[in-house]
């Protein structure tokens, strides 16, 4: 089991939430007018981030975490360490539960989040997860 406190040591938190703020204000969200961006710190010390983007057709809607992923695989690919997300005011916000799946499939083994409950791990967000290894 992951140690939080431990892995929290070494994560740049205040950097992801600014990257992600940063992020944040490239959201094109004419129709909810809300906001997010998201960070990401790699497995090799790159950080990545993400903004939403919507669609007149609004299902197509494409969440910032949608976007962190393909920045992920469009940068050489690799494992998320540590996440952060955030609104518009650049307060912490919980991914929604599909985004959830999305980073789950990238996760490193001891990949933490920013929660608005303080840091936890994947396994603590998305319990009993399906994924890769239920396809092998
Ligand atoms: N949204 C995200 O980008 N990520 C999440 O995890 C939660 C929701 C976006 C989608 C939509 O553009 C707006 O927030 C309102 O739902």
């Amino acid at each position: 089991m992951t140690d939080p406190q431990t892995a929290e040591t070494a994560i740049p938190w205040d950097t992801l939430a600014a990257t992600a703020t940063e992020a944040m204000k490239r959201a094109y969200v004419p129709y909810s007018k809300f906001p997010v961006g998201v960070a990401a710190l790699l497995d090799d010390g790159r950080i990545i981030s993400g903004c939403n983007v919507e669609n007149a057709s609004y299902g197509l809607t494409l969440c910032a975490e949608c976007a962190l992923v393909s920045a992920l695989a469009m940068s050489g690919g690799g494992r998320i360490r540590a996440f952060s997300c955030v609104d518009g005011e650049g307060n912490t916000l919980m991914p929604c539960g599909r985004c959830r799946q999305l980073l789950y499939e990238f996760r490193a083994p001891d990949m933490v989040l920013m929660t608005v409950s303080g840091i936890r791990t994947m396994d603590e967000v998305l319990p009993d997860a399906f994924g890769p290894q239920h396809l092998t």
